[in-house]
């Protein structure tokens, strides 16, 4: 049964969309199968999950409740400074984790990988600290657009090379809040 509200019901936000790529229902169901894959696979290892806001709100909090195993949970913020610096890797870390990753298991959730930049960094830093292992989860992947490889240990869906909103993801700032994944009308999307 849908713990949401049907589309129709999301007015002006479901309005804006031209097609669903991914239901609630199918979401749910890869989150658990994932959360599934990562008890089994960390069980004893106590995992510390990492999250980058804002986007993976709805992923971290549907794939905390998958897991069955005792795990712990932190936060990162980034911005990043201009277009350019942000094409060229760097980006502004405003929020740092809070508990410490020396000698922990860590698995960083994202919602979306595109060009990997953002990750990339955000490993570089985390790998300094010495962490026992550091794996990746993303819950979308958009192959296409990567300038960097990532190797993802667990990955909910492919997208294509579009502008997706929905289940955390944004267009600037709104439709975060749907509980499906779309693509949105080309009369709204301005890139
Ligand atoms: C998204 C996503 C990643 C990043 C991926 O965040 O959460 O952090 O973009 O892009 P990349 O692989 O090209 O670096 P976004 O900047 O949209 O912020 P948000 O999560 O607050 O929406």
């Amino acid at each position: 049964m849908s713990r949401y509200f049907p589309p129709e019901a999301y007015g002006e936000l479901a309005d804006g969309i031209r097609e669903v790529l991914f239901t609630e229902e199918e979401i749910e169901e890869r989150v658990r199968e994932i959360g599934q894959a990562i008890s089994h696979d960390y069980n004893g290892r106590n995992p510390l999950l990492i999250g980058v806001l804002k986007g993976v709100m709805p992923f971290m909090a549907d794939l905390l409740r998958m897991i069955t195993i005792p795990m712990e949970v932190d936060f990162m913020a980034v911005s990043s400074y201009t277009v350019e610096s942000r094409e060229q890797g760097m980006v502004r870390l405003e929020k740092d984790v809070e508990i410490p990753i020396e000698e922990r298991h860590i698995l960083f959730v994202e919602d979306v990988i595109d060009t990997g930049l953002t990750l990339n960094y955000l490993l570089r830093n985390l790998r300094a600290h010495e962490p026992a292992s550091l794996e990746v989860c993303t819950l979308f992947n958009k192959p296409r657009r990567r300038l960097i490889p990532i190797s993802l240990k667990y990955k909910g869906f492919d997208l294509p090379d579009r502008f997706v909103v929905g289940y955390g993801l944004d267009y600037r700032e709104k439709y975060r809040n749907l509980p499906f994944v779309g693509l949105l009308k080309p009369e709204i999307f301005q890139p």
